[in-house]
């Protein structure tokens, strides 16, 4: 039998389960802990930061920290939020972030969170990387100048897809997402069906062909924001 525990989230007294981390129970009471990184199917990985909150005055990751009994978690603060803005703007300048053409714009979770947090123009200079994009599949493509590494398509490939076909190579600012075949990810098993497709947040890891295909108006994010689905309980229902 699972054993209860009880804390705080800005305040609310929640109950969750020995072992779930924060965000866990965070969701399971609809509260909405920004995050980019986690994804409910896979493991957690804790590289984003974006779900930052302080767990009894200290900075945690809420996808990777365990509850525990008597614990106070700060989430929706102005300091918490300002944390996580400076964090989504440095993964803006860390990349080739062109929102206005791309064909993400609209459903892309950094854009999202972008919008939640208030960022206009990020406060830290353009590094303007030099990336490769790899449009050898004849239905998916990788667009790197868009990747956060956040390695869903390589937790989703492994774990879920069985295949393995992507991880990281390089280091510091040279880290990238890397694919099983010297020549492309042509050469490698991934197929437009695959977990690790459907979970990129951002416009990296793409299908051909179904650009700009959801009407302006009609995308994920066009009238609410990132995470309501959350608070408001619909998320559990779809
Ligand atoms: S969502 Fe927790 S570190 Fe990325």
């Amino acid at each position: 039998m699972s054993e209860n525990v009880t804390l705080t989230i800005d305040g609310k007294d929640i109950t969750g389960e020995k072992g779930q981390t924060i965000m866990d129970a965070a969701l399971a009471n609809d509260i909405y802990i920004p995050h980019l990184c986690h994804h409910p199917d896979l493991a957690p990985y804790g590289s984003c930061r974006v779900c930052t909150c302080l767990v009894n005055g200290r900075p945690q990751t809420a996808c990777t920290f365990p509850i525990s009994d008597g614990m106070e978690v700060e989430n929706d603060t102005d300091t918490v939020n300002e944390m996580r803005k400076q964090i989504v703007e440095m993964l803006f300048v860390e990349g080739n972030h062109y929102c206005m053409f791309c064909e993400k714009s609209g459903n892309c979770e950094l854009q999202a969170l972008a919008y939640r947090f208030g960022v206009t123009t990020p406060r830290y200079p353009y590094q303007f990387p030099k990336r490769e994009v790899d449009a050898s599949h004849p239905n998916v493509w990788i667009d790197r100048d868009r990747c956060v590494l956040c390695a869903r398509c390589i937790r989703a490939s492994k774990d879920v897809d069985g295949k393995h076909a992507f991880d990281f190579a390089g280091r510091g600012p040279n880290r990238h997402i890397s694919v099983d075949a010297a020549d492309g990810i042509e050469h490698t098993p991934v197929d437009a069906d695959d977990k690790a497709v459907q979970v990129c947040p951002v416009g990296s890891l793409m299908l051909k062909r179904q650009g700009y295909k959801i009407p302006i108006g009609q995308r994920k994010y066009d009238h609410e924001p990132i995470g309501t689905d959350i608070e408001t309980g619909a998320s559990k229902k779809q």
